[in-house]
């Protein structure tokens, strides 16, 4: 009985034989991939903000880096390192360039991604469009070194660093929509003029009115957050309002699933996978479900010491095949029936990958709050 009420995604691939009567998606449905696109399948890999929030320093990035050859996600398919906000100077140099915060990562971020792709892993960081970062923004971050006015700079700067991934977080209450695709669209173009393949990451959404499903950004980015920020949370009352749980997120983001595609990706946020506000079943039906969704795999535990059983949840491979396959279908709700819903994803060979997900409540005990937020709001 108790364990019809567990939260649970078993998820198969089948034949589309079996699954052609209630799959409605077709294989045609994916959206085209940009030209020169270095992510014709969803990103796989890690950042600091939610294990580390502004703390985060280049001892930790490079630990992490370890762990995830050690973990043996690196084997799985785990590429990109990313060092989200709080990794630079508050001041520019004086030629307007940006540099490393010299205490916390004194070594440089050149020599950061050297050792990144050292371990034959990629190199990611974090930047804002506006004058300030998040961090500096709404934060207690000092500085105003968002890339505003410095795209062509900024970005010159990154592909001198051997970045390969560009997180670019809006982080401001102000713009209209058009506003936010005119800017950034000028770091598009600036990562391309610097003839570095950079993955293109950018959230519209934070501390603005979420504008990420709102417009198909597909034009812009290679991938693109569809909500507010999720939190180690199952499921609250927000619809896309901060903090998201996992049930929030998938609700916003589930119909946009036509817009997914190689090089074309809705991000649902960084994974909260082994963060402690989820059981181990929340964070496999949480992790399940985000490989359906074809969704970039951003761990944001602490890999450094995460337990056997969440790294085999983040290393499981029949999951991550799901996610990786090169036709980039979204993986579709074809059935609600309430707590029970039916995600389904064509997959590249002719098969359907199939998640059976009851979002039901075990018991009122089970609601509880997140105990630990380190990649929470400033
Ligand atoms: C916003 C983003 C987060 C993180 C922080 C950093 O909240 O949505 O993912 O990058 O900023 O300050």
């Amino acid at each position: 009985m108790v364990s019809l009420h567990r939260r649970l995604l078993r998820l198969l691939t089948a034949t589309a034989l079996t699954l052609t009567a209630c799959v409605t998606a077709s294989a045609g449905t994916t959206a085209e991939a940009a030209p020169g696109s270095p992510a014709l399948t969803p990103p796989l890999g890690w950042n600091s903000w939610n294990s580390f929030g502004c703390s985060i320093t280049e001892a930790q990035v490079r630990q992490a880096a370890d762990a995830m050859v050690s973990s043996g996600m690196r084997d799985a398919g785990y590429q990109y390192v990313v060092v989200d906000d709080c990794w630079f100077d508050p001041q520019r140099d004086a030629a307007g360039n940006l540099r490393a915060n010299p205490t916390k990562f004194p070594s440089g971020m050149k020599a950061l991604g050297d050792y990144i792709h050292g371990k034959g892993l990629k190199f990611g960081i974090y930047q804002a469009p506006n004058e300030k970062t998040c961090a500096q923004g709404v934060g207690t971050y000092p500085g105003s070194t968002g890339s505003k006015g410095h795209e062509r700079q900024d970005a010159a700067t990154f592909a001198s660093w051997g970045v390969d991934y560009l997180k670019y977080d809006w982080c401001s209450g102000s713009g209209t929509l058009s506003e936010q695709i005119a800017r950034f669209t000028l770091m598009r173009d600036a990562l391309r003029a610097t003839g570095r393949p950079i993955v293109y990451s950018i959230n519209p959404n934070s501390f603005h009115a979420p504008t990420g499903d709102k417009y198909d950004w597909g034009e812009v980015a290679d991938l693109w957050r569809t909500t507010e920020d999720l939190l180690d949370i199952w499921q609250n009352n927000n619809t896309n309002s901060y903090p998201m749980g996992v049930g929030n997120v998938l609700d916003v983001t589930a119909p946009l699933a036509a817009q997914s595609g190689p090089g074309n990706w809705n991000d649902p946020d960084m994974l909260v996978v082994g963060r402690p506000g989820l059981s181990l079943t929340e964070s496999r039906s949480h992790f399940a479900l985000w490989s359906l969704l074809s969704a970039p795999l951003m761990a944001g535990n602490d890999i450094r010491t995460m337990s056997a059983d969440v790294s085999a949840i983040l290393r499981n491979p029949r999951l991550l095949a799901v996610n990786q396959d090169p036709l980039g279908a979204g993986g579709r709700r074809v059935r609600d029936d309430g707590d029970t819903e039916v995600f389904a994803k064509p997959m590249s060979d002719g098969s359907v990958a199939v998640g059976l997900f009851n979002r039901g409540v075990l018991a009122p005990a089970r609601h509880r709050a997140p105990r630990h937020q380190a990649g929470q709001r400033h």
